[in-house]
């Protein structure tokens, strides 16, 4: 299964949005961008859905997936008025792609939970659920590994 050409397929239009391209220079954690990271939990997404034969609507996973963490901007930055990031970057992410973006209510709902249980509103899709284990999987490779063929790192 040839799944980066499924987040192509599927997501082509985001990626090469420009919101998408400025997240190259947004890390995430380590030495992976927010780009990468977005690319890697899309992949995963579809590994996990294939690999459990959950039925999905696939363009809105890998769509969901994409802009998940499209807060566009860099955490890091000291003084930035982000110290709330973890708790707040959902918000800011859907705010941000619903402005550049049409999205269904799968996807929104994607975006607004994939903090779950941090943020403690349930997903309400499979999507969702899906996109909340990629995340934390994605993130905890990218920790572990710290620089990983998509790897990142903690705050999901
Ligand atoms: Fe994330
Ligand atoms: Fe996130």
């Amino acid at each position: 299964m040839d799944y980066m050409h499924m987040v192509e397929k599927y997501g082509g239009d985001i990626l090469a949005s420009d919101g998408m391209q400025s997240e190259k220079q947004f890390m995430q954690h380590g030495s992976v961008s927010t780009y990468e990271h977005s690319l890697s939990v899309a992949v995963m997404c579809l590994r996990l859905s294939h690999h459990f034969h959950i039925h999905v609507n696939v363009r809105s996973l890998v769509r969901g997936a994409l802009l998940h963490d499209y807060y566009l901007y860099d955490w890091h930055t000291p003084h930035s008025g982000h110290d709330l990031h973890a708790v707040m970057h959902a918000k800011y992410a859907l705010k941000n792609a619903s402005r550049d973006f049409t999205l269904n209510e799968v996807e929104r709902d994607m975006i607004a939970h994939h903090m779950f249980p941090l943020n403690p509103m349930p997903p309400r899709y499979r999507e969702s659920v899906i996109l909340c284990v990629a995340d934390k999987l994605c993130a905890l490779s990218e920790t572990v590994t710290r620089s990983g063929h998509n790897g990142n790192n903690s705050d999901a």
